[in-house]
Parts: structure tokens; sequence; C-alpha cells
């Protein structure tokens, strides 16, 4: 089982997805351990994106992530990561898979709508990041036993 973060980034919250990332996430069978709706500061954003730091985009996808609410969660289920990367689609919306949020809402690398965790190491140092432990929900559903084969 793994965990990663998920942010639906100001521009998907501006129009209105918030709903159909989650929906499409719950779809998938992915199971939500944490959620919260969050005005991202300077110094966030800058945590969050330090790997970026001194590339030519980096001050754009600083000021970008902080101009207006985003929504933090963190999914799990098996192949977490990958399931939810694949869900999202590259990078850029242009080679972005038919039938992923970024095709499917996505023009430009700018505007790409969602962040997610791209390995196992990122995606524990993201979670802790954005959550405090006792945020991180433990639950059981009926169903998994239908969607996870462990
Ligand atoms: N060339 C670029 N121009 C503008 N923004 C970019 C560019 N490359 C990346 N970004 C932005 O920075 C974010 C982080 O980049 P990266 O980690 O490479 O992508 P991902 O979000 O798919 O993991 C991207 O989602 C996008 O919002
Ligand atoms: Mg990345």
């Amino acid at each position: 089982m793994e965990r990663t973060l998920v942010l639906v980034k100001p521009d998907a919250v501006q129009r209105g997805l918030i709903g159909e990332v989650i929906a499409r996430l719950e779809r998938r069978g992915l199971r939500l351990v944490a959620a919260r709706f969050v005005q991202v500061d300077r110094k966030l954003a800058e945590r969050h994106y330090a790997v970026h730091k001194g590339k030519p985009f980096y001050d754009g996808l600083i000021a970008y992530i902080t101009s207006a609410p985003v929504m933090a969660m963190v999914w799990e289920g098996p192949n977490a990561i990958a399931a939810v990367r694949q869900t999202m689609g590259s990078t850029r919306p242009t080679e972005a898979a038919p039938g992923s949020i970024r095709h499917d809402f996505g023009l430009t690398v700018g505007r790409n709508l969602t962040h997610a965790s791209d390995s196992p190491q990122t995606a524990q140092e993201e979670v802790n990041l954005w959550f405090k432990p006792d945020e991180l929900i433990t639950w059981e559903r009926d169903l998994d036993r239908w969607i996870f084969d462990a």
C-alpha cells in the first residue's frame, strides 16, 4: 500500500474542478486519507517546490501555487503513486494521455491543474510537509477487498 500527496492547484480550484478530481480518484479505487483546503503561503510553496529552485519557471510557479487556495489531499492504495500520476497525466497537457485530467482540462504546463508526488521518497516527504500525523486517517472501506488484492 502506498500513500501519495495530491494538490488540486489554484487554477483547478478557480474552475470548480475540486469535485471532478476527487471523483476521478475515488472512481479509480483510491482511498482518501486526509484533506485540507489551504491558502498556500510563500514559505510552504518554497518548501514544496524546493527541487525547482533556480529553474526559469520557478518564480512563476511560486506565484501560481500561492495565487488562490489549493485542495491538499492524501490518497492511498496499491501502486497509488504511479496510479495517481497516470490519472493526472504528463506535466505538459499536450503530452498527457487522453482521458487524463491534464489532457481533458489543460492546455499549458503553467496551468496544469494538479500536483501528485512522483516517487515513494517524495510522497513521504510531501505528505509530512502538508499534514500532521493525526490528520492522516487510517480506515477500512467495505469495498476494499474488491479493489485491493492484498
Ligand atoms: N517549463 C515550464 N514552464 C512553466 N511551468 C512549469 C514548467 N515546467 C514545470 N512547470 C510547473 O512546475 C510544476 C512542477 O514541475 P514538475 O515537477 O516537473 O512536474 P509535475 O507537476 O508533473 O511533477 C509543474 O506541474 C508545472 O506547474
Ligand atoms: Mg513534480
